[in-house]
C-alpha cells in the first residue's frame, strides 16, 4: 500500500487514471496505480466540518427486548425512548434485538468473501448487467454524482422476492435469514413509532402498505485509501426509506450529523445501527427526520457494512399517515416512492426530493 509520502512526492505528476477506468476500488486500492495518483474526481471532502466528538458517547441505545414486553408499561416507556431518539437524535443503536452473534458475523463474513472472488466473478453481477436486482459495482449507484465513492458495492433486492447472488457458497443461505429478521425488527420499529406519534400500532405499517414493500441488502467495502483527506466512502446523505439497519466490521468511519455537528459513531458491540430515513419523516409529517450521515476513510484498514434498506412498496403513493393530519396539517404533498427515488437519483445525493415537495 502506498505510503502517504509516496503519494505526495508524485502528487504534482499529471494524473493518469481516470475514475470511468476503475470498475472496483478495491483493485484499484491493491493497485500499484494507486500510488501514482488518485484521480481528482474522488476528491470530495468538505475539510472545514466541525467533529464534536464528546457528544459520540450521548447517541441514544435503545433496548430492543423492552419494546416487545408483555408488560404494559415497559412496552410504555420503549415507545416514548425510541420516540425521544428519533425526535433529538434521529439515529440511535438497537441492542437486545434477537439476531445471534454467529449470524452477525457470518453474514459479515461472507459479504467479504463476495468483494474478495476475482473481479471477472464479480463481473457477472456487473451493474446494468443480467440481473436487475442483483448490482455489485463501484462509487455512486446515481448517474447525477460527480464525484466518486472509494467504495465497491454489492446492491440486492431482497423483499417483496428474495434475490441473490449464487455465491460464495452459502451467502444466499445467511443472507435471508438475516434480511427476514431485520426486516421483522423495521415492523417493530415502525409499530413503536407509530404508537410514539399517538397512533394505533399499525398505523404507519398499513398507511405505507410496509408488509408488501421494498427491501434491499448493501454490502458496502471501503479498502484503505492512501489519502483519507481527499476522498470520501459516501458524501453526506439521508437514506431513502423508512428506515435503515447497519452493522459494521470493526473498523470505524461513519459519521452521522447532529445539531450541525458531526459525531463519530462507535457502535457497541453486536448492535444494530438504525438510520430513520427521508419516507419516514415522510410519514410522520415531518416530526422525525432522516439522518444525515457520511463514511470517512482511513489509509490502513478495509470497512465492510451490511446496510438493510427497508421501505414501502415502489409503486405506493407515500404521504404524511392520515391520521396525523386530523390534528395537523400536512408538511409534504404524497409522492410515489419509485418516483422519489428517481429524483434522488438525477439529483444526487446532497439534495433531498422531500424539499421539493414541502407544502409550506
Ligand atoms: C449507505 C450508508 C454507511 C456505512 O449505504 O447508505 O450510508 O457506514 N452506509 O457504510
Ligand atoms: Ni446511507
Amino acid at each position: 500500500m502506498a505510503s502517504i509520502d509516496a503519494l505526495s512526492s508524485s502528487s504534482s505528476e499529471p494524473q493518469n487514471v481516470r475514475a470511468s477506468d476503475i470498475s472496483s476500488i478495491k483493485t484499484f486500492a491493491e493497485s500499484n496505480d494507486v500510488v501514482a495518483s488518485i484521480p481528482s474526481s474522488y476528491h470530495s471532502l468538505p475539510h472545514d466540518d466541525d467533529v464534536a466528538d464528546h457528544l459520540a458517547d450521548s447517541i441514544p441505545v435503545i433496548d430492543f427486548s423492552l419494546l416487545n414486553s408483555q408488560d404494559p408499561q415497559i412496552h410504555a416507556n420503549a415507545v416514548q425512548e425510541l420516540g425521544k431518539a428519533c425526535q433529538d437524535w434521529n439515529f440511535f443503536m438497537i441492542i437486545n434485538h434477537g439476531i445471534g452473534e454467529s449470524m452477525m458475523e457470518e453474514v459479515m463474513k461472507k459479504s467479504v468473501e463476495f468483494h474478495n472472488l476475482p473481479l471477472e466473478e464479480k463481473e457477472e453481477f456487473k451493474d446494468e448487467g443480467l440481473f436487475p436486482h442483483i448490482r455489485y459495482g463501484t462509487g455512486s449507484h446515481s448517474q447525477a454524482e460527480k464525484a466518486h465513492y472509494w467504495r465497491d458495492y454489492l446492491r440486492v433486492t431482497t423483499f417483496p422476492e428474495f434475490h441473490f447472488p449464487h455465491k460464495p457458497s452459502g451467502f444466499k443461505e445467511v443472507a435471508f435469514e438475516y434480511s427476514r429478521k431485520t426486516r421483522s425488527i423495521v415492523r417493530v420499529l415502525l409499530q413503536g413509532v407509530s404508537e410514539s406519534l399517538g397512533l394505533e400500532p399499525d398505523a404507519i405499517i398499513e398507511s405505507t402498505d410496509f408488509d408488501s414493500g421494498f427491501q434491499k441488502f448493501l454490502a458496502n467495502l471501503y479498502p484503505p485509501c492512501p489519502r483519507p483527506d481527499l476522498a470520501l466512502g459516501i458524501p453526506a446523505h439521508t437514506d431513502n426509506g423508512l428506515f435503515t439497519i447497519l452493522t459494521q466490521n470493526e473498523i470505524a468511519g461513519l459519521q452521522v450529523k447532529h445539531d450541525g455537528k458531526w459525531i463519530n459513531v462507535n457502535p457497541l458491540t453486536n448492535c444494530l445501527l438504525v438510520f430513520p430515513g427521508d419516507q419516514l419523516e415522510l410519514v410522520s409529517n415531518g416530526r422525525y427526520k432522516g439522518i444525515w450521515h457520511r463514511v470517512m476513510l482511513n489509509d490502513r484498514n478495509t470497512r465492510v457494512t451490511i446496510a438493510m434498506i427497508d421501505g414501502p412498496p415502489v409503486e405506493k403513493e407515500i404521504g404524511p399517515t392520515p391520521k396525523l393530519l386530523e390534528k395537523e396539517k400536512p408538511l409534504f404533498k404524497s409522492i410515489k416512492f419509485k418516483d422519489y427515488v428517481d429524483l434522488k437519483l438525477s439529483k444526487g445525493e446532497a439534495r433531498r426530493p422531500l424539499d421539493d415537495i414541502l407544502l409550506i
